[in-house]
């Protein structure tokens, strides 16, 4: 039988990647990857065709590049680069842009990797937290939820994928433990005792792909993925025992962190809160069991940080 190709929009990145590796990793060689990238003669294009996987061109921002990488496939998984802009309106058009390519490509199955437009239950007239860029809560998710309607008004058949915060973010995102004054760590976070559910970035691939292998049957759902939900005291506890010295947690307020005046310092304050006053539902909405079973080698923090802890920048 051909196999089902999976067109994987981010492939040289985090959740394309690992779904890249997922589909070439099956044993029962069921799907084929084709991954999408603005430069197939990149170093990381051309380890990618070395593993296997069909490497083309496409560009997010470019309708008719996504159309031609989508033509053929049996499915897409869609996915946008909030950090690489801090545009919400261009992750938008990004999000539209996949979604009518899906359409015209006439896909069997796509996955949009998305996450909740927290207006819905944070509207702006809430005080709690500021409203940023005139229109949002937490710009870099409502633009993705709100990103939502692109793929149902046009009946794409879709799979809503709610992703976690990867615990990569230590290594990449500089949210790893810090040296204080005192020169002992700290890890920070605005959450107080609430927990945050996170994941290993390679863990949301094989999780898609997870999703892919269902066929039909996660069609038109949305799916909340997560490795573990941890209070910052438990993930500093697990620092202290992977790093072999005291990682102190530090709950600071969410106004504080807004506060801190890295970019996106305001969009990830607002976050943490959301993830904080709603914890019930974010956690709700990311069920560990169901994760696990979409992808049995999902990993615990202590299982993420037994094979990354050398690469956390401990500042
Ligand atoms: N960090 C977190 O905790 C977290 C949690 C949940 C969700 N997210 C969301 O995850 C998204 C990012 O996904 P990721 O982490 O997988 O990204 P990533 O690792 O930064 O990957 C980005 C890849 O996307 C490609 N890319 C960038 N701009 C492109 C464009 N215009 N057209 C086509 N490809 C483009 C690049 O590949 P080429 O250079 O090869 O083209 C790059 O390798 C963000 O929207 C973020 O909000 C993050």
């Amino acid at each position: 039988m051909a196999k089902k190709t999976i067109a994987v929009v981010g492939a040289t990145g985090a959740q394309g990647g690992g779904l890249v590796r997922a589909i070439l990793e099956d044993p029962a060689r069921e799907f084929a990857a084709r991954a999408l990238t603005r430069n197939p003669a990149s170093d990381k294009g051309t380890a990618l065709a070395a593993q296997g996987a069909e490497v083309v061109a496409a560009d997010v921002d470019d309708e008719e590049s996504l159309r031609r990488a989508f033509a053929g496939a049996h499915g897409s998984f869609c996915v946008t680069f909030f950090w690489d802009h801090f545009s919400p309106e261009k992750e938008q058009a990004q999000a539209r842009a996949m979604a009518q390519a899906a359409k015209d490509a006439g896909l069997k199955h796509a996955i949009w990797s998305t996450l909740e437009d927290t207006r819905l239950l944070v509207p702006l007239s809430d005080s709690r937290m500021p409203t940023l860029m005139g229109k949002y809560k937490v710009p870099h998710f409502d633009a993705k939820g709100e990103s939502d309607r692109f793929f149902a008004d046009l009946g794409v058949p879709t799979t809503f994928l709610l992703t976690s915060f990867y615990w990569d973010n230590l290594v990449h995102f500089g949210m790893g433990p810090k040296k204080g004054p005192d020169g002992k760590l700290a890890f920070t976070l605005p959450m107080g005792d609430k927990k945050l559910p996170g994941i290993a970035a390679e863990d949301i691939g094989r999780c898609a792909y997870g999703i892919f292998k269902r066929g039909p049957e996660l069609i038109g759902k949305r799916v909340g993925i997560a490795g573990e939900h941890l209070t910052g005291a438990q993930m500093a506890a697990e620092l202290t025992r992977a790093l072999g010295q005291p990682v102190a947690y530090n709950a600071v307020p969410p106004e504080v962190f807004r506060g801190f005046g890295f970019p996106g310092a305001e969009d990830l304050g607002n976050m943490f809160q959301y993830k904080a006053d709603f914890e019930t539902d974010f956690c709700g909405a990311r069920d560990l069991g169901f994760s696990r079973s979409l992808n049995p080698k999902l990993q615990t923090f202590a299982q993420w940080l037994g094979a990354n802890k050398d690469k956390i920048p401990l500042g």
